[in-house]
């Protein structure tokens, strides 16, 4: 039997960690490829260490999104064939093959390094799907990324910058970090210490963002809200900062607020479908013509991914960490 090395999860939740395994390299069902993986992204959801978030693989192999070249296709397999590079949001990535259902596939496209394209699906689908999708981004309108400088925040502001957004307002708790979202097209940095909602309004002539995208959630709803143009929006797309919060009932209402919140857990493979093809149909381009760039942390070698995870945990990195799994 073919074997191949593998990050994998054992012991229950939460007092889990990943060991070193070596593993039968899985099988295409009809609609799968095998792809021989390059590099596996590291996201905050992997640091929970739960084999029932990246989708109960048989195996418990960490993982959540990952780019490499296709090996195989199954029978009904239309759109892709092997040799084709790859990128998915998808379970499993953290070992030297991978499967994939073809609908949650992106083609990487020419010229862009398969390595690197295994960290955009996480944060650029995201952040696509929360500003475009559900927030309707419009021209000209003010966008707030509360939790800026987490990756789903950097790619927002890219977005919200690259799809006209005519001011973008950042806001974190870390100064040093807002400093390099400059380079990436922040227009305005808030340090979330300070009375965020008098510093929006003074930064947007007191009208507040008509946009907003909170990744930090619990202790943060209030000041959002506050934050918030008349008739705005908000999207809740993160919990960095815990998951509940206390709802001003008043507050939404006074300021006629649409509250909506995204997650891919709850959205079925013909939803996650969906947004991988938004992504690749408005995203992708932009970064072949190099009007987006990603930033990248850096890359650990496979075998060290739990002191990647220990990386990300410490909030140490800005932008993606890697892991660089086959050349
Ligand atoms: N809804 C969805 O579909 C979806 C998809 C992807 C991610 N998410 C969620 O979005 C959030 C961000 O994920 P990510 O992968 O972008 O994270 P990440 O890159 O690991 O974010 C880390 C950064 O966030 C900042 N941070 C950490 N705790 C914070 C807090 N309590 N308040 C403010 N800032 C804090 C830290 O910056 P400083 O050092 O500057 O503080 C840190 O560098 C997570 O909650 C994740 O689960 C949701």
């Amino acid at each position: 039997m073919a074997m191949m090395k593998a990050m994998v999860i054992e012991g229950a939740d939460g007092v889990s960690r990943l060991v070193p395994r070596d593993l039968p390299i899985p099988v295409c069902g009809p609609s799968d490829l095998l792809v021989r993986v390059a590099a596996a992204g590291v996201n905050r959801a992997d640091l929970r260490l739960s084999a029932e978030h990246f989708g109960g693989n048989e195996h418990r192999v960490a993982g959540g999104e990952f780019a490499g070249e296709v090996v195989a296709a199954g029978a009904d397999v239309t759109a892709f064939a092997p040799g084709d590079r790859v990128m998915a949001l998808a379970p499993a990535g953290y070992a030297e093959y991978a499967i994939v259902d073809e609908r949650l596939a992106v083609r990487v496209p020419d010229g862009f390094d398969t390595a690197t394209a295994a960290g955009l699906p996480a944060w650029y689908m995201t952040a696509h799907n929360a500003l475009v999708t559900v927030g309707a981004l419009g021209q000209g309108e003010t966008v707030l990324v509360n939790g800026a400088t987490a990756g789903v925040g950097i790619a927002t502001i890219q977005l919200a910058r690259l799809l006209g957004a005519s001011q973008v307002i950042g806001v974190a708790r870390s100064q040093p970090k807002l400093v390099r979202l400059a380079e990436i097209g922040l227009d305005t940095a808030l340090v979330s210490e300070d009375a965020l909602a008098e510093n929006v309004m003074a930064a947007t002539r007191g009208r507040g963002a008509d946009l907003v995208i909170d990744l930090v959630g619990g202790g943060a709803l209030t000041a959002n809200l506050s934050s918030a143009a008349i008739g705005g929006r908000m999207i809740a797309v993160g919990r960095l900062g815990g998951s509940t919060d206390v709802l001003d009932i008043n507050l939404l209402a006074f300021r006629r607020i649409t509250l909506r919140g995204v997650t891919f857990r709850s959205r079925s493979l013909e939803e996650r479908s969906a947004v991988a093809r938004a992504f690749a149909a408005d995203v992708l381009p932009a970064f072949q013509r190099g009007q987006l760039e990603p930033v990248i942390d850096r890359f650990f070698p496979l075998e060290q991914a739990a002191e990647a995870h220990r990386h990300v945990a410490a909030n140490a990195h800005f932008g993606k960490t890697l892991l660089a799994v086959t050349p």
